[in-house]
């Protein structure tokens, strides 16, 4: 997909989509650097749009691992199908749903969430849902890795997983945070 149709997308679904461009190759490696790739088998991904950050994660990803990805915007899924990778799965779903897609495949937890879903859009009580999902499907010491535009909503991570470390990516239309959760308990 080039830029002029990632804009008319998010100009026409700016609610959901949260931006009019898609991550800079800088964001997405900040995106993924707190992954320990040797390590992790299952990754899930919220939000993929038209697949930038999905790819980093694949080029990174062990063999043997897979990846769910999430996307609800019907002119990105398809760009999303024309990544062959069989390590990846598709889910048009939103991300609050993880729970019974994961069961759907057979999955009990996760090691890692990436996810680009804009918050800041969504009502304070989907936000919570999709959070509280994500932190019930993570494993012990599992990352929740999320990018924003500003760090309106960091109390949310805080309450929600009692910790959260920022990054920053200047790099990037707009500059991000990247915010790095980690399940404790
Ligand atoms: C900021 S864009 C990020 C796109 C791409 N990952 C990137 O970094 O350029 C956010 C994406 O989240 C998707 N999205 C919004 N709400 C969602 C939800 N509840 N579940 C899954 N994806 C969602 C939007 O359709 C959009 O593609």
């Amino acid at each position: 997909m080039n830029h002029l149709d990632f804009l008319r997308e998010g100009l026409r679904n700016i609610k959901t989509v949260g931006t009019i461009t898609r991550s800079s190759q800088a964001l997405c490696k900040k995106m993924t650097e707190p992954v320990n790739f040797d390590k992790a088998r299952v990754i899930v991904e919220y939000g993929a749009g038209d697949g930038v950050i999905t790819k980093h994660i694949l080029n990174q990803m062990h063999k043997d691992a897979r990846l769910l990805a999430f996307e609800v915007n019907q002119v990105f899924y398809p760009k999303l199908q024309e990544i062959k990778d069989e390590r990846l799965d598709l889910v048009f779903e939103s991300a609050e749903d993880i729970s019974s897609i994961l069961a759907h495949y057979n999955i009990d937890s996760v090691d890692c969430i990436i996810s680009a879903i804009p918050f800041v859009n969504l009502t304070e009580e989907l936000s919570f849902k999709i959070l509280n999902n994500a932190k019930q499907v993570l494993k012990s010491n599992g990352l929740f890795i999320q990018m924003h535009y500003s760090l309106l909503e960091r109390k949310m991570y805080k309450t929600i997983f009692g910790n959260l470390q920022i990054n920053f990516e200047p790099l990037n239309i707009p500059p991000a945070f990247v915010f790095v959760c980690k399940k404790t308990n």
